[in-house]
């Protein structure tokens, strides 16, 4: 493995997986010692700073974190320009001297939700990647949440009653406007497993083709429900009509009454979670819920994928 930016990035899902859930039951290897893994935040994080660092930990790996958004200058991203105005140091010469200190790069940037183009051309991780010259980790980039997806993935497999489960992502609302890249990484990851996947949202929430095509859209949220083994619920905000909320819809908000229409199924949320705006408290604290397992697995991804990344040094 190279870099870890999408599903992409690994040539075979159900070994990655495996590999994840042997490390988890049989112990890590401190394959890591000597190295050290850089953790660059344009943007807040509570679990994929956290897991990532105790990943990083039991493999025996030093890390360093930066805060760009609050120790940071803002840095400048496009090519060329003359730097007169608001912005401090090049991501290209900035880039270059993080992968001087470390051996492997974390990169969490969003996007703005307000120019389409230039968040899917995700500019800033894909500079970390050009500049860098190490191996590149994305910790949630504009687009895609890879390290989310392998966590929800390891957390079917680990809790699936039939050979192959019907997994609903729904759509919920939110009173503020989210990327897509939770929805868009889910998606891409699904669509390379052994599971039925069924993406359901309000008109107008249509995910990008470049992620969805091939896959079932029901707009009927009950519908989808139905025969359910997992709900996997999320706001997004619209593609089409780029970084706007066009609905607060409280009647697509997760309830024991929907789960009542499934297979017995279990509930799934990255975190965090708005209670009682996207699921209830019911739903949430009920023992469908792997809200927990789910982030504890947040560890184990990005366990399996620094140690993959370290084997390719
Ligand atoms: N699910 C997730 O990525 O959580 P954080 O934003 O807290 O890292």
């Amino acid at each position: 493995m190279q870099h870890f930016l999408s599903v992409h990035d690994t040539d075979n899902l159900s070994s990655l997986v495996a590999e994840a859930r042997q490390l988890k039951s049989a112990g890590v290897p401190k394959i890591g010692q000597d190295k050290t893994l850089g953790l660059i935040f344009f943007n807040p994080s509570l679990r994929t700073r956290l897991s990532t660092q105790v990943a990083a930990q039991k493999l025996g790996m030093s890390v360093v974190v930066m805060n760009v958004d609050k120790d940071g200058w803002k840095l400048e991203t496009a090519e060329g320009v003359v730097m007169d105005g608001d912005t401090a140091e090049h991501i290209k010469d900035a880039a270059a001297v993080m992968g001087q200190y470390c051996d492997v790069l974390g990169v969490r940037a969003f996007p703005t939700l307000k120019n389409r183009a230039e968040d899917y051309s995700d500019r800033i991780l894909h500079s970390f990647v050009r500049y860098a010259g190490r191996p590149i980790v994305s910790l949630e980039s504009a687009i895609r949440h890879p390290l989310q997806s392998l966590a929800d993935l390891i957390t079917i497999e680990e809790h699936k009653t039939v050979a192959r489960p019907k997994v609903v992502l729904t759509w919920a609302p939110h009173p503020r406007a989210l990327p897509q890249a939770v929805p868009n990484s889910f998606v891409e990851w699904m669509k390379e497993a052994d599971v039925d996947l069924v993406v359901t949202h309000p008109q107008g929430y249509e995910l990008s083709e470049d992620f969805t095509k091939g896959v079932t859209i029901e707009h009927d949220q009950n519908r989808a429900f139905a025969g359910a083994d997992f709900i996997y619920a999320k706001n997004w905000s619209s593609y089409q009509d780029y970084g706007q909320i066009l609905s607060r819809d409280p009647s697509w908000t997760v309830t024991a009454e929907k789960m009542a229409l499934t297979n017995q199924a279990k509930f799934m949320h990255c975190l965090p979670v708005r209670r009682n705006v996207i699921v209830t408290d019911a739903v949430l604290d009920s023992p469908q819920s792997l809200i927990l397992p789910e982030a504890e697995n947040r560890t184990w991804s990005a366990t399996v994928v620094l140690k993959r990344l370290l084997e390719s040094l």
